[in-house]
């Protein structure tokens, strides 16, 4: 076998190596099943275990009250952009109110003002989405339908560290840092997630609902665009994307079994992150940080060059060492290492080695 990269990529991306490899051994025949996860009726009372102990460990790690359902959906965290304001702000007299801190906040709101209106809080686009609001900048209005923020940017790398206190519901974006640590589920109305960041490969979308917003979406919403009916039907409103289920419940079991939970995730991702952005700090002259230090993502580290000539050649010095996927987004330049949960240690130490030999040589 050809050996594995170190991969950085920002979505879909790196998953944990025991999940590939139970994956791999069930492939062919689920144990009890005599087929592949992929091959079976969603139907079938093993696939409908299957889901449910997914929908289980997802309660039991995020520590999720029952007065919220998780729905397993798809369409990706860009189909989470409309059925929001669809399902949140339609028919209501108050409107939504965006906190847009990057690029995915920004998408966002121009799906919301298609289905109503939308009061921005806070843009931060004049400096390049490099800040965030403090709890005091933000003035959440108890008149909103909905306070709308994304808690990680992966674009830019920056990312709310704790949950926001809010007198309306908070809905958040959670596509790349959802596991990261420990949440206040309380403090949420709504948390949407597509799995191929943080939580498993793409094709499946976590919404995490308190139940009473159900009550908002209105019947005229086409079928599959009404939160209610995935609720109703337990994500069987139509055939849900087994595969995808089945291996996000597999992440969810080697965070319980294999990290031990969230605490202990968070423990290793503030350290994954700070040996990324030590091995930064310490060469001030040649990495420039996108984010502010205190607004630093622990999922999503952003810098470029001082002499942006240098920046070809680290990537490709990085693909020589085995570390793949490093080039920054378009809109940010520079470099993105992506240190989701299942990144290794060894390839973050490695990329800080790389970081420290290749400042000292160019120095
Ligand atoms: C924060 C955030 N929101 C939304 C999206 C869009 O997700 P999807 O491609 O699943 O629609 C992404 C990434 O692709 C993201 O990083």
């Amino acid at each position: 076998m050809e050996k594995r990269l170190f991969n950085f990529s920002s979505g879909p991306a790196v998953l944990p190596v025991p999940v590939l490899e139970r994956i791999r051994d069930e492939m062919l025949c689920l144990p009890g099943c005599g087929a592949s996860v992929m091959e079976l009726s969603h139907r079938s009372k093993q696939f409908i275990a299957i889901q449910e102990s997914a929908k289980q460990r997802l309660i039991r790690l995020l520590n999720i009250p029952s007065d919220y359902d998780v729905l397993f959906l798809q369409g990706g965290s860009r189909l989470q952009f409309s059925m929001v304001p669809m399902n949140l702000l339609r028919g209501q007299s108050n409107p939504a109110q965006y906190i847009v801190t990057g690029t995915w906040g920004k998408y966002a709101v121009g799906e919301a003002k298609k289905e109503g209106v939308v009061e921005v809080i806070y843009d931060a686009s004049a400096t390049n989405y490099d800040r965030l609001p403090s709890q005091e900048d933000l003035k959440i209005s108890s008149n909103g339908a909905y306070v709308h923020v994304t808690s990680n940017e992966t674009i830019q790398g920056v990312q709310f560290q704790h949950d926001l206190e809010s007198p309306i519901p908070v809905v958040c974006d959670s596509s790349s840092d959802i596991f990261y640590r420990p949440i206040d589920v309380t403090k949420y109305g709504l948390i949407y997630a597509c799995a191929q960041k943080n939580a498993g490969p793409a094709g499946v979308t976590v919404v995490i609902i308190r139940r009473d917003l159900l009550d908002r979406s209105s019947d005229a919403l086409p079928g599959y665009l009404n939160y209610k009916n995935h609720s109703k039907e337990e994500s069987m409103w139509n055939t849900p994307p087994t595969f995808a289920v089945y291996a996000l419940g597999l992440v969810a079991e080697w965070l319980e079994k294999d990290i031990g939970g969230l605490q202990a995730m968070h423990k290793i991702n503030i350290e994954k992150a700070k040996t990324v952005y030590d091995a930064m700090d310490r060469h001030p002259t040649m990495y420039l940080g996108h984010a502010q230090k205190k607004d630093r993502s622990l999922m999503n580290a952003t810098f470029r060059f001082a002499n942006e000539n240098l920046e070809k050649s680290f990537l490709a010095q990085a693909q020589e060492a085995g570390l793949d996927s490093l080039k920054g987004h378009r809109s940010v330049g520079g470099i993105r290492a992506s240190i989701y949960n299942a990144m290794p240690m060894a390839g973050v130490q490695l990329l800080a080695q790389l970081m420290d030999d290749f400042a000292a040589k160019n120095a």
